[in-house]
Parts: C-alpha cells; structure tokens; sequence
C-alpha cells in the first residue's frame, strides 16, 4: 500500500507541473544547460531504483525470517490434521496420536492457539491450493500426492482461508475457517466433535421431534446417506461432507451460504442455484420431507 501510494503521488505531483512547466526543448537548449537537465533526470531514475531495490530486498529478508521460523516450529505434539481439497469443498480428518483418523469436519477447523498443527494436504481430482494468509504461504493440493505444513496461530480468532488455484467452476466458492481456541475451549470442540450424533428417536418426542426422526429416516434411506456420513447411523458415504455435527457449523457449502434453516432447505431441494456445477444433485423431496430433513440435520449440533 505504501509503495502503491507513493508511487500514485509521485505521478499525481508529476501529472500536476507538467502543464505549468516551460519544458525546454532539447534542440534549442545551450549544451550545458542540456547536461545540467540529463544530470537531474538521471539522479532522480537512479535514487528510485535504489530506493525500490532496498526496499524489495527488505521484504525478502523478512519473507526468509518468516519461513525459517515456520519450518522450525516443534512439531513434538503437535495436532494432526490431514486435508483433503475436492471440488468445491474441503474435507478435514483429524488424527488421534497414533495417526489413525479420529473425525472429519468440512470447511471450518479448529487449531489451540500456540501449539503447531502439522497439515497433510491432498486432492482428489485437480490442483488446489491451501491458502489461509494469516497463518501460512500458499501450498498446492495434488492430486495422488502428499505435501505438508506447519502451521501455528499465536493469537485467538478466526482466520479466514481460501482456494488460491483455479480449480473449475466453482473456485472462487471454496473457502474455509481457521478458528484458533484457547486450548481448554479447543479441548471442549474436540470431545463434542468426537461424541456420535445426537439421535432424534432417543429423546423425548416434542413436536420438533417428531420432525426431527421422520427427517432422520428420510435421510437414512434416501440418496443422502450413500453421500454423507453421519456417525452413529447406518450413513457412512464418503462422497460428500460428513454431516455427523453439521448443525453446528456457522456455514454451508464451503462457505457459500450462512447455515440457516432457509438456507439449508435451499441447499438440499437445489444446489446447483446456489452454487452451479456442485456434484450434489438436486433433491426431488417435498417441501414437508425437506423440511424435516433441515429440523434433523440442524439438530446434529
Ligand atoms: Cu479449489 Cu480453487
């Protein structure tokens, strides 16, 4: 921004004197004079350059410390998480001690703020790109291939990360959150995020209820289930997000809409207006049927 500023000025200030300025013509200027013009052009192209040259160098000093620092992280306890980047969304595994996975979330991870998180990455049909700028560099996502990297938030908050490759259609609908917790708070995400789904037919049976299971039985034996996982349930699709706690999630379609009742049954009777070219195929649900599925899928908190 500075160097943007400054370089706006100096044409703004240059764009103002012309009109002003008697330019002497060249062919008509004394020898000496003419010297005198070159000299003063060419102090002032020489002092930019070397002005532009220090401050390039500067920053790429900086961009080496950076990434010293970042490949130097402990990675001694660190989480694990392994991401795999689809078309449009992203899917992440987090793995227990042992490496074995523990749970899938779909577009917002959770990090302890101060500890590294060592970040597998893949894809399963063209490049991605994993891009949170907060946190790290880009790093492609290749497809059949494994790379990896470290990252480490110092401080709480919510750090927004991005595709940044040109994957297809729906590239520039491929986002994701990076909430850093304090640990106790990430420790509390952690154990929910392991627990099953909640099961609509083992609690009372409240008018939303009865929703809630006629929506669960729906989805269980509806196409849904050869898609999504639900942990708990018989649904153990691996084509789509894993749904086990999607009513807990502040957002849809790898960002595309807020998770709101409306939103959601917008979603399912009709991905592709909300996001062309999705691989979720329409549903061909009544209105009644969609809306029990919503009241069950945003129950799984
Ligand atoms: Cu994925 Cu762009």
């Amino acid at each position: 921004m500075a160097v943007f500023a400054a370089i706006l000025i100096a044409l703004l200030i240059a764009m103002h004197r012309a009109p002003h300025r008697e330019t002497p013509d060249p062919r008509t200027m004394p020898p000496d004079a003419l010297v005198g013009h070159e000299r003063t052009a060419r102090r002032w192209v020489f002092g930019a350059s070397v002005l532009s040259a220090v401050l390039l160098i500067t920053l790429l000093g900086a961009d080496m410390l950076t990434d010293r620092s970042l490949s130097r992280l402990p990675v001694t306890d660190a989480v694990r998480i392994e991401m795999t980047a689809q078309q449009w969304w992203w899917e992440a595994r987090y793995l227990d001690a042992r490496g074995k996975p523990e749970f899938a979330v779909s577009s917002e991870l959770h990090v302890p703020v101060g500890i590294p998180v060592i970040v597998s990455l893949t894809s399963t049909d063209v490049i991605h790109t994993f891009w949170v700028p907060s946190l790290h560099g880009k790093k492609d996502m290749l497809p059949g291939r494994s790379t990896q990297l470290v990252i480490q938030a110092d401080k709480a908050g919510t750090y927004r990360g991005e595709c940044a490759e040109f994957c297809g259609l729906e590239h520039a609908l491929m986002a994701f959150n990076v909430s850093a917790d304090p640990p106790d708070a990430y420790a509390r995400w952690r154990a929910a995020q392991q627990a099953p789904a909640l099961d609509p037919a083992r609690d009372g049976s409240t008018g939303a209820n009865v929703d809630a299971r006629r929506g669960q039985a729906l989805f269980l034996s509806s196409s849904c289930a050869q898609c999504h996982t639900v942990r708990g349930t018989s649904a153990a699709g691996s084509l789509g997000p894993d749904l086990t706690h999607v009513g807990g999630r502040a957002m849809l379609a790898a960002g595309t809409v807020a998770n709101e009742p409306a939103k959601l049954a917008a979603w399912i009777s009709d991905p592709q207006s909300l996001k062309p070219g999705a691989t979720m195929p329409s549903s061909q649900l009544a209105p009644d049927d969609i809306r029990a599925l919503v009241t069950y899928l945003g129950g799984l908190r």
